[in-house]
């Protein structure tokens, strides 16, 4: 008898974030579109996380597919170290003048978690390059910037990074500056700040993986003013904030003060293919101008700047600046506010909180808020034998949905989590 897709799978492949020993077989999608994931036995879902926090705008979309495929036939890829393409410039030419005043140069690697690795790499030897060492990042508590070993240094520790705990870099944590802790978190970091202080790196305005914490720009400024008062560099992880997610095209545009160094990735193809981007400062990269080579940047990726990945981002950002995509992250943001506001009160909601096309808030369970917390599986799996893909994080439940999902759809999954709380209400 011949195995079923998810045997072969389970035969041969290790998932991530998955406890292989205990998960269900993975489910076999065979297409998508739109906001629509359609699965081998004919169920389908509706992916309201953006598979992983990546899509923008639909599934399969046929305008980023069109332009990919041409490209493919043209150039897939070439080594980018003594050779450039087109893409990769014209790419880096419409980025830079969208971001923050400032940023001045763009460099390409594969994913989120490279693009703050290079943000680092950068903003110590800038230091270095310069004549005057510094050594310390400071973070924010609950962070998350990937599964590198730079991007674990400087993320929340937790049971994901423990075992890797004595490899991982000393980093200064401040506590992350949500409503009632943001005097604190100021407090904490002009204690910690000093001339040895390389960089301070955010999630600006939604921490994501840390349980969609929200705070606001006004003391994410005071923050980095604090900083900058002691000379240190400022990165914006923008890896899931990015691309119009918070409302703006970046979170940190709703700031008065600019980044130093940002990270980009996820949304930046619309979700189509890998690719990260570290951008700078002309000042920091000046830094690395030398007669010297050991001043050089010495860092890349055979597949740094894929002409595939960044045709992709080409055509994800036609879409993105469209006035269709501004008339959709403003009626997503609509329908997550009424929807927000018809469950601030009911008894299993807590801490219900909203940042452009981003809901989330927690469910009360007795279980203190966490990662862990049983109620995490029976919410999962609730949903998604409805049709409904929603990842909770813990306890934290949240919409992240690609920007073209329809107001029936976007209903029909309020309707399922209402549903949700139903029953959690009578089991409670
Ligand atoms: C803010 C942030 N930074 C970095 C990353 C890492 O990105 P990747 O999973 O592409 O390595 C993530 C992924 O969730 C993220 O949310």
């Amino acid at each position: 008898m011949s195995l079923s897709l998810p045997e072969r799978d389970q035969a041969v492949v290790w998932h991530p974030f998955t406890q292989m020993q205990t998960a269900p077989l993975p489910i076999p999608i065979v297409r998508a579109e739109g906001a629509v994931l359609y699965a081998e036995d004919g169920r389908t879902f509706i992916d309201a996380i953006s598979s992983w926090w990546v899509n923008l705008h639909g599934h399969a979309h046929p305008y980023i597919a069109e332009k990919v495929s041409e490209q493919l036939r043209t150039l897939e890829h070439v080594i980018f170290a003594g050779f450039t393409h087109r893409p990769a410039v014209e790419l880096a030419e419409r980025l830079l003048p969208i971001l923050p005043a400032g940023q001045a140069k763009v460099f390409y690697s594969d994913n989120g978690s490279t693009a703050v690795e290079v943000a680092l790499k950068m903003a110590f030897q800038y230091w270095h390059n310069i004549g005057q060492p510094r050594t310390r990042i400071i973070a924010l508590e609950d962070a998350y910037h990937g599964d590198t070993f730079g991007a674990m240094a400087v993320g929340a520790r937790s049971a994901f990074s423990a075992p890797f705990a004595p490899f991982l870099f000393d980093v200064d944590f401040i506590p992350a500056p949500v409503p009632g802790r943001e005097e604190e978190a100021l407090a904490k970091l002009e204690a910690l700040l000093d001339e040895n202080v390389a960089a301070l790196i955010v999630e600006p305005l939604v921490q994501g993986a840390g349980g969609m914490n929200m705070y606001s720009p006004e003391i994410l400024n005071e923050l980095i003013r604090a900083a900058r008062r002691q000379g240190a560099l400022i990165i914006t992880d923008e890896v899931m904030t990015g691309f119009g997610r918070t409302g703006k095209l970046f979170a940190s545009l709703y700031l008065e003060e600019r980044p130093d160094l940002m990270a980009l990735s996820k949304g930046i193809t619309g979700g189509t293919m890998a690719l990260g981007v570290t951008t700078c400062t002309q000042a920091i990269y000046e830094a690395f101008l030398s007669d010297d080579k050991f001043k050089t940047l010495f860092h890349g990726h055979s597949f740094t700047a894929n002409p595939l990945a960044c045709t992709a981002a080409l055509a994800s950002l036609d879409l993105t600046l469209s006035p269709e995509t501004a008339a959709n992250l403003e009626r997503i943001a609509a329908r997550h506010r009424a929807f927000a506001d018809s469950i601030q009160g009911h008894p299993v909601v807590r801490n219900v909180r909203q940042r452009g096309t981003i809901l989330a808030f927690n469910l009360q369970t007795g279980e203190a808020t966490s990662y862990f917390n049983n109620i995490r599986d029976v919410a999962y799996n609730f949903l998604l034998d409805r049709g409904v893909l929603m990842r909770p994080l813990g306890n934290v439940l949240y919409l992240l949905p690609p920007y073209c999902i329809t107001d029936e759809q976007l209903g029909y999954v309020y309707g399922q989590v209402e549903a949700l709380l139903r029953e959690l209400k009578v089991k409670n």
